[in-house]
């Protein structure tokens, strides 16, 4: 459930009601007398407005995942419903979508890692091939792919060919192409993946534009965090085939050993010498970091440093994590961690032990911050 008033909807169009829905999706392939079980009973709820992310490492299902939503893989069991209908009931038995699912599948818009634009057509002409499928006359379809192709910012594009564009403008015509049917949902697998990063960047704001303007759903799939820190209302991390963790930003932060709250919000930082106690403090929504740390110092008159932060600012507010250090050891700092804890923070005090190295494993990112942090 979001948190009212917190980050949880961080775009305005996001609503309750939910857009894709699949319950205990199971996708087994059998090839060769071997058997892969792709997807173990997963289930997904993404909500109206939203842009949803999946994660998880090289065959933890993404792709099968997404290519179940809208059934160009058939689901070995379970559902799958978008737009309130159940997709996998219209599927059928034979291994030919039938009209239903065809019609049903117009309406989801869907952007591919590699463009899988036709070199030898246009770039309106490939905008206008899903029109072609749908039945619109010459004038409708011209009409509405260059409405399309300004919208993605391509207006003047309309005559050249993919081989005469760079990578992010053909991305832009796999997204006005995904547009065609009016899709109230956008799938998009690795979208960004063979995109430098400002051109990364500028693919990501579009889908955020879109999701803004046209209230468009967005399901993608992703390895990169950032593309979840900057576009995701919500996220899921997929393992072997199974939804392992799943959540609004805010959610995730406030779960205590989320692996994708520390993954989206990685802190690191050492003590600065023995008898320090360090504090990793977790800020999702209610309160704003800079009063809390000044008010923690002036109250209790103890000087503190900050060794790390990852912190994001969402729809106006501070989330993200921070590890700040006190002086003294933990015994002596139990007030002030209280008043911490009374300030409806998530506090984890590191491990004290008796020398500093001891207290605080140092990962890698850690070493960068320090540098920065301290003089
Ligand atoms: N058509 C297929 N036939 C047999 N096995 C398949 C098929 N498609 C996928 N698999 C297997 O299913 C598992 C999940 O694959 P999937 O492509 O969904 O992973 P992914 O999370 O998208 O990975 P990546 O990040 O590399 O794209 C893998 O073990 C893969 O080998
Ligand atoms: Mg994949």
């Amino acid at each position: 459930m979001p948190v009212p008033g917190g980050t949880a909807t961080a775009h305005s169009t996001v609503t309750e009601s939910p857009v894709i829905t699949t319950t205990g999706l199971t996708k087994v392939y059998r090839s060769r007398g071997r058997e892969v079980t792709a997807l173990d009973g997963v289930d997904l709820h993404v909500r109206e407005g939203e842009v949803y992310g999946v994660v998880g490492q090289s065959g933890a299902g993404k792709s099968t995942l997404i290519r179940c939503v809208n059934l160009l893989e058939r689901p070995s069991s379970g559902t799958v419903t978008v737009n309130g209908q159940d997709l996998t009931a219209l599927a059928g038995r034979g291994p030919r979508a039938n009209a239903g699912l065809r019609k049903a599948r117009s309406h989801i818009g869907m952007v591919f890692q590699h463009f899988n634009l036709l070199s030898s057509r246009t770039v309106q002409a490939n905008v206008e091939l899903p029109l072609e499928i749908l039945g619109l006359s010459g004038k409708e379809r011209s009409r509405k792919a260059l409405e399309l192709l300004d919208l993605v910012g391509l207006a003047d594009k309309a005559k050249a060919y993919p081989g005469q564009l760079s990578g992010g403008q053909k991305q832009r015509v796999g997204i006005a192409r995904a547009l065609a049917g009016d899709p109230k949902v956008l799938l998009s697998d690795e979208s960004t993946s063979a995109l430098d990063p400002e051109t990364t960047r500028s693919i990501l704001q579009l889908l955020r534009d879109l999701n803004q303007q046209l209230g468009l759903t967005v399901l993608l799939i992703t390895h990169e965090m950032d593309v979840v820190k900057t576009i995701c209302d919500s996220a899921a991390l997929m393992k072997g085939g199974r939804v392992v963790e799943s959540g609004t930003v805010s959610e995730l932060l406030a779960t205590p050993g989320s692996e994708l709250a520390a993954e989206l919000f990685p802190v690191g930082g050492e003590p600065s010498g023995p008898d320090r106690t360090v504090v990793d403090v977790t800020f999702h929504g209610d309160a704003a970091t800079q009063p809390v740390i000044s008010q923690l110092s002036r109250t209790y008159n103890i000087d503190i440093s900050i060794l790390g932060a990852a912190m994001d600012t969402v729809a106006g507010k501070q989330v993200g994590r921070m590890r700040i250090e006190l002086p003294g050891r933990f015994e002596e700092n139990v007030v002030p961690i209280g008043f911490l804890r009374e300030q409806g923070l998530q506090v984890e005090v590191a491990p004290h032990g008796e020398t500093a190295s001891a207290t605080v494993p140092s990962p890698a990112p850690a070493d960068a911050l320090l540098k920065e942090g301290a003089k």
